[in-house]
């Protein structure tokens, strides 16, 4: 039973906690975070619904202070789900104990962090994966798929969206501490063209407003990777509610992922009835959790989510960021 230790019990420590509760060979075994009041939520608010059993906290010790949890408990796994400017410091901490680290994306503000935390990884001998979960989202999972088996012909073009209003906790309005939607929402879309391509963008332009974190929070950007063009919007400056949207363009068919349908998925071709594709609700959290956990116990090795790989993805949407601001 590998033994997972988690900090920062807002949002996305629940949505982790959740997805852990249903695993039998990895279990948490203490939770830190600052406001305790944390610990007596049952549930939390993120954009959306996630279906997995609330976390019985219980059954797990509980700290207020992160050094105090590292010094009294042992790990085999810390779950870093912390504001964004913590991620590389915290990740670092438990690196150095010698303990495998699954940490929240954005990976961290600046590639000088990033590269602080594969140092750290590297001299542990460690694992370390920046939960990127849109890579293990079915619905982005089946996309991948018909972009590399060419099920549907080349890609020509695609479109890429992820908008909303702000979120929910105030550490997301400063921009010093998230990144603005730019470096906390839109690098979801930007990581998963990196992933993609696997490579830089041969060309780029963007254009970009600063909103309410001072920072970037509605962004526009406009990629050519060879002859595939991909237009990338994010957004918190949006009324209602948020949602995720793709549409890609084949050769053979339009894929369109639209997030208030069931299936979300239609396939649209030339001269035929629309049909739909349903990925199934798995919930992408627990399916990167369980890549992890499998990753740790040698079960494979990382190869879809390297921590380089979010470091190229943080440098790509810096290097937006220079061309809105220029
Ligand atoms: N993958 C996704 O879909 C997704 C969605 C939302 C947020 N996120 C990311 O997850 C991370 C956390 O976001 P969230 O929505 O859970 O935020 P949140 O504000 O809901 O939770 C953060 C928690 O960390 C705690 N905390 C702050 N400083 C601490 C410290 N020094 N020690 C211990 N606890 C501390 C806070 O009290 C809070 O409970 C962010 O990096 C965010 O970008 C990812």
């Amino acid at each position: 039973m590998l033994k997972v230790g988690l900090v920062g019990f807002g949002g996305l420590g629940h949505v982790h906690a959740a997805s852990l509760w249903g695993f039998e060979d990895a279990k948490i075994t203490a939770i830190c975070d600052i406001d305790p009041e944390q610990f007596k939520k049952q549930d939390v608010e993120i954009n959306f619904a996630v279906d997995a059993n609330p976390f019985d906290i219980t059954t797990c010790n509980t700290y207020e202070c992160y050094k105090e949890m590292l010094e009294k408990e042992e790990f085999d796994i810390m779950v870093v789900a912390l504001p964004t400017d913590l991620h590389a410091d915290y990740s670092i901490m438990a690196l150095e104990k010698g303990i495998n680290v699954i940490c929240e994306k954005p990976m961290a503000l600046t590639v000088a962090d990033c590269k602080r935390m594969v140092e750290a990884r590297d001299k542990s001998g460690k694992e370390l994966m920046i939960a990127q979960c849109i890579r293990f989202w079915p619905e982005y999972e089946y996309l991948e798929e018909c972009i590399k088996t060419n099920k549907y012909g080349k890609l020509n073009s695609m479109i890429m969206e992820r908008v909303g209003s702000y979120p929910y906790s105030e550490w997301f309005l400063d921009h010093k501490r998230s990144g603005g939607a730019l470096i906390d929402l839109h690098v979801h879309d930007m990581d998963w063209a990196n992933y993609i391509f696997g490579s830089d963008p041969d060309t780029m332009s963007a254009e970009g407003l600063i909103g309410k974190t001072g920072g970037i929070d509605e962004c526009n950007v406009l990629m050519k990777y060879e002859d595939t063009l991909v237009s990338i919007r994010g957004s918190w400056m949006l009324k209602g509610t948020f949602s995720m949207a793709f549409q890609a363009n084949f050769e053979e068919a339009t894929l369109q992922l639209d997030w208030s349908k069931d299936p979300t998925i239609t396939i649209y071709k030339d001269n035929e009835e629309p049909t739909t594709y349903d990925s199934g609700k798995e919930s992408a959290y627990a399916r990167e959790m369980r890549y992890f956990i499998d990753t740790v116990k040698g079960l494979h090795k990382n190869e879809k989510c390297t921590a380089e790989t979010s470091m190229m993805s943080i440098d790509l949407v810096l290097r937006e960021a220079e061309l809105i601001t220029m």
